[in-house]
């Protein structure tokens, strides 16, 4: 399916949203899930793509789930930290990178089964060696294209063994892939980044009763030892602050817009956009703050700011906003002055090379936006006219080229807008709802 989507620009966007469930621990429900003992209730689940190829997999393990319908609880029935069976099919991971490096980490241990990942094709060209070294220092056999680096992957489980790892990049999806193997490993395993990634699985995995311990400066260095069952819990997940910065930027930008995005996960490895809209004078308050199972969750209120001033984004925050990138590079476009974005080389390999194809499809719109090795320069004030771009399959892409079409004069028409399937299904209706 390739669907298109126009856009006319030149709107305002008011209104309350709420955003679907928080996609990296929606994976993370469903795996931990899957390797406790007994039930785990999950609710607020990201019905999307994504977290459904999670499940797709699991069940193939012989795990089971109840039916996931969108807006519904449902249970997992867990199988305990050895249990899963050797599947007969390949596990398909579609679009899913969490997917694929964390089952990666779970199925390492699984002694004495075979397991294959496979992708669709971006995936297929993703990089794996970033989680299959680390697990074969553990004692992992992982075998792909190019010596492991390329889907499809083969996991033929081992006794693995803990060890100490330092990660060279800030991928929380290669530390929990570590850390998840660690779970079954002899030993403990303890996992340093160079600068903290988000700690869904480290907050999940205490909640479940793991033994883990979060040392070192600023919470960078994680160590799990083996030897405790984890016992099946009631989830209830946040809805994503990646999907709610669409609402964030575009109230922020288009004139005479007011938005109000309830209950968003606000982690504090996941909030490094507020720090950017705060250093561009955006107009937004958080209120009704909790913590829910270990997360916290609050209402963001956001309306049209003037005069933003043009932003850096570089060094120990990139973890902090990395799925932010494409739709900070469209806010960029609108901020007096130039904005630069450094250190982002990994949006390279995300479901496309973020960089390159927001760079591509921004300039379209007439945006003065230059493409370097690990970053973009963006110069602000832009006249935007409405103009033929593309998702290029990407989710976050198609979802940032609608607040951009919005913010263009004329119409725009945006070709593989269905990408926006994997993380936010009921985006275009949101957004008709605001407009
Ligand atoms: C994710 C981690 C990030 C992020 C991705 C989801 C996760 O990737 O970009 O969308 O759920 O762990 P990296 O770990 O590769 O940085």
């Amino acid at each position: 399916m390739n669907k298109l989507q126009t856009i006319i620009g030149g709107g305002s966007l008011q209104g309350i949203v709420e955003v679907p469930g928080d996609k990296s621990i929606s994976h993370r429900a469903l795996i931990l899930g899957s390797i406790a003992e007994g039930e785990t209730t999950i609710s607020g689940f990201l019905h999307s793509e994504d977290p459904l190829s999670t499940a797709s997999c699991l069940r193939k393990l012989g795990v089971q789930i109840s039916e996931i319908i969108k807006d519904e609880t449902f249970q997992v029935i867990g199988l305990g930290l050895e249990g899963f069976k050797e599947p007969r099919d390949i596990l398909n991971c579609g679009n899913s990178g969490t997917t694929m490096r964390l089952m990666m980490g779970i199925l390492a241990g699984q002694k004495g089964k075979t397991f294959v990942l496979s992708g669709d094709k971006s995936l297929s060209e993703r990089p794996m060696g970033r989680v299959s070294k680390p697990l074969r220092m553990m004692g992992g056999k992982l075998f792909g294209r190019e010596n492991g680096n390329k889907a499809p992957i083969t996991v033929s489980g081992e006794n693995l063994k803990g060890c100490v790892i330092g990660t060279p990049i800030a991928s929380a999806q290669v530390k929990s892939a570590i850390l998840l193997a660690g779970l079954t490993a002899s030993g403990s395993t303890s996992v340093i980044e160079p600068a903290s990634s988000r700690d869904h699985t480290e907050r999940m995995l205490k909640a479940f009763g793991a033994n883990i311990e979060i040392r070192g400066e600023l919470g960078r260095n994680v160590v799990v030892k083996p030897g405790k069952d984890l016992n099946g819990q009631e989830i209830l997940i946040p809805g994503d602050i990646s999907s709610a910065s669409f609402w964030m930027i575009a109230a922020s930008i288009i004139p005479n817009s007011k938005i109000t995005i309830k209950n968003v996960g606000l982690n504090p490895t996941r909030i490094g956009i507020l720090e950017v809209m705060d250093s561009m004078g955006c107009n937004y308050k958080i209120d009704k703050e909790s913590i829910i199972a270990g997360e916290i969750i609050g209402d963001i209120h956001v309306q049209t700011a003037s005069n933003l001033k043009p932003f850096v984004i570089e060094g120990d925050i990139l973890p902090k906003l990395i799925d932010e990138i494409p739709i900070l590079s469209v806010a960029a476009c609108f901020c007096g002055g130039i904005s630069y974005i450094k250190d982002a080389a990994e949006l390279r390999i995300k479901e496309t090379d973020r960089l390159k194809v927001m760079a591509r499809q921004l300039s379209k719109f007439g945006a003065i936006i230059q493409e370097k090795d690990d970053g973009l320069v963006i110069n602000g004030d832009s006249k935007f006219v409405g103009a033929d771009v593309d998702s290029e399959t990407d989710h976050r892409v198609a979802m940032s080229l609608a607040v951009a079409a919005l913010l263009a004069k004329g119409s725009s028409n945006i070709n593989r807008a269905n990408a926006s399937n994997v993380s936010y299904p009921g985006f275009w209706d949101d957004l008709n709802s605001l407009l």
